[in-house]
């Protein structure tokens, strides 16, 4: 099993978001035996809630099924995935000061950099979710393209 952690800061905007836009990308592929996606945040405020509710407005457009809840990353999730995937710069260098293992921290938007974005703007602060939505839609096409190519699947 693959397993991949989107990280943002809260855990309730981006990396919710994109674990259910990559989870709904494999099992379309027919790869859910195969390949594991889940989210968590740096920042405690927000455990324990589900998604904002702009994320939960695009993923009810998009007709993806949602359950997750908030909650922070921790120390075992190192060892216990393969692809950790930061949302922002400031969330990898959050990410990387919380721990370290057999994990890979990468960021998000290096698997779609024909869209020339470093990385997904928060949309806590200014509600543009829709454009958070095609960011994520194209990154992780991107990374589940590249698991399945790493991976041979
Ligand atoms: P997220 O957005 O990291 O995409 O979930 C945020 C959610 C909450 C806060 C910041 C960002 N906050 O400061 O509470």
């Amino acid at each position: 099993m693959v397993r991949v952690l989107f990280v943002c800061l809260g855990n309730i905007c981006r990396s919710p978001m994109a674990e259910a836009v990559f989870a709904h990308k494999v099992r379309e592929a027919g790869l859910e035996d195969a390949i594991e996606a889940d989210s968590a945040g740096t920042g405690h405020w927000h455990v324990g809630e589900p998604p904002h509710s702009g994320t939960r407005r695009i993923l009810a457009r998009e007709g993806i099924a949602y359950a997750g809840r908030a909650r922070l990353i921790a120390p075992a999730d190192f060892d216990r995935f393969d692809y950790i995937v930061a949302m922002d710069r400031q969330n990898r260098r959050d990410i990387e000061a919380m721990g370290s293992g057999r994990a890979r921290v990468v960021l998000f938007m290096d698997y779609a950099p024909h869209l020339g974005v470093a990385e997904v703007p928060d949309p806590y602060y200014d509600g543009r979710f829709d454009a958070v939505y095609d960011l994520v839609q194209e990154a992780a096409e991107g990374l589940l393209a590249a698991i399945r190519r790493e991976h041979g699947l």
